[in-house]
């Protein structure tokens, strides 16, 4: 989804991306929907009061300081609840070649964030963003892990090395308490495929550009040596759900698997079900059958709020709406917390760029508006195990 490391053919990339990723699941939508009978279950165990007036009222902005010097002592919003695995997150401004972001906005964001989750999952380190969000934990003082994120262009290794290089120095300064892992490759897989007009992760094509990957999380593995911490920080990758290469999932300690109930054109009555189902599936049966047994999770998921316009208003079933975000939230959260799922909920904020890039819901998944107040939403309470 986000695809934050070149700004260079953003939109044929994703329209592409999605075609393809949505006549692979078409045919495992299907299967799922005749699974999808946990739904009037998943009402009912889900945890959150949708008592009338719960929602209008919780619109917290940005945290409010009792000392407005030190970070650590924002106030907390009560309609937060720390019930998601993990969220997905990219500081606003971190795209390269016009970086602009903020240790001041990223420590809000940290402060916010801290209250829904303990843990955050970064796509790439450009723009310095695995130091600043390191900065950021430690100025608020919070019980968060990170999974820095290394973002390479296929075929092109300076990203990957650039990336690399300020990975480690964020190692450097911060040390690994709150490092959980390092993500190298985002959707690699996906856009090498797309390049070579290629459709099988474990084709021909799928295994050079796997090669490629994997000659990159070894050099990330080999930096980590380096600083004798080869066995303390996993090293993992993110794909698209249905484009996990095999050497890659041998190469790696854990996957993270995007999985869009959305643009696998689900009913939202199905969304949560079927997100089980797929990654069940599709990611955490396969991993298991490898030598290394590759832990899953789900990179991302969640269902937008909004259209900006209205040929993307629904998904041919379902629409983009805040209720219905909230049906996937009371659905999904805390029925994969039992179950025992590491996710990263999909997303954070609004993004307003995607919005200017791709249009349609691209920049419509946040908990939050651009702005920090929270969507009319009730956050499941429920603790992850
Ligand atoms: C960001 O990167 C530079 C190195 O270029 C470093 O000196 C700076 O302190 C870093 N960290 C933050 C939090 O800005
Ligand atoms: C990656 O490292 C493994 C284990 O050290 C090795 O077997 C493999 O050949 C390496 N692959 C690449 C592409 O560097
Ligand atoms: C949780 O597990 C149950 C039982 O396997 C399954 O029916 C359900 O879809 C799962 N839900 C989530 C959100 O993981
Ligand atoms: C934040 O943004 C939302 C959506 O654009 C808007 O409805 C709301 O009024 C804004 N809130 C503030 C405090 O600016």
């Amino acid at each position: 989804m986000a695809d934050i490391s070149s700004n260079s053919g953003l939109k044929r990339s994703k329209r592409s991306k999605w075609s393809i990723f949505g006549s692979v699941v078409a045919l495992l939508g299907v299967i799922a929907i005749a699974v999808g009978v946990g739904v009037g279950v998943s009402n009912k165990t889900s945890g959150v009061s949708t008592s009338s007036g719960s929602t209008t009222s919780s619109n917290p902005g940005p945290p409010k300081l009792r000392d407005p010097n030190d970070p650590s002592t924002f106030v907390k919003n009560p309609n937060l609840k720390q019930s998601f695995y993990g969220m997905s997150y990219t500081p606003e401004g971190s795209l390269l070649p016009n970086c602009g972001n903020s240790l001041s906005a990223i420590i809000q964001d940290i402060q916010l964030m801290s209250q829904l989750t303990k843990r955050v999952r970064l796509y790439g380190a450009d723009c310095n963003q695995s130091a600043l969000v390191l900065e950021a934990i430690k100025q608020t003082k919070v019980d968060m892990q990170v999974f820095l994120g290394n973002y390479p262009t296929p075929d092109d290794t300076t990203t990957y090395t650039r990336q690399r290089d300020t990975i480690k120095a964020a190692i450097q300064t911060y040390g690994i308490d709150h490092i959980a892992g390092i993500t190298v490759g985002n959707e690699y897989i996906l856009n090498y495929l797309k390049n070579y007009g290629s459709e099988d992760p474990n084709g021909d094509v799928g295994n050079k550009g796997g090669q490629q990957l994997v000659a990159d999380i070894n050099d990330t593995r080999g930096m980590l040596d380096g600083l004798k911490l080869s066995k303390k920080i996993p090293v993992g990758n993110s794909d698209a759900g249905s484009y996990f290469n095999n050497l890659v999932l041998e190469a790696i300690d854990y996957g993270m698997a995007n999985v869009h109930p959305w643009f696998a054109k689900t009913s939202i009555r199905d969304a949560a079900s079927w997100t089980a189902t797929f990654f069940d599936e599709t990611n955490v049966q396969p991993a298991a059958t490898l030598p290394n047994k590759p832990k899953m999770y789900i990179a991302e998921t969640g269902w937008p709020s909004q259209s900006s316009d209205a040929a993307n208003a629904n998904d041919g079933v379902s629409d983009a709406s805040e209720a219905n975000l909230q049906i996937f939230l009371n659905d999904f959260v805390c029925q994969a917390n039992t179950n025992g799922t590491g996710y990263f909920f999909f997303e954070f904020t609004d993004e307003p760029w995607k919005d200017e890039v791709y249009g349609g819901v691209e920049g419509h998944w946040g908990l939050f508006h651009a702005n920090r107040t929270m969507k009319r939403l009730a956050i499941p309470d429920c603790p992850v195990p």
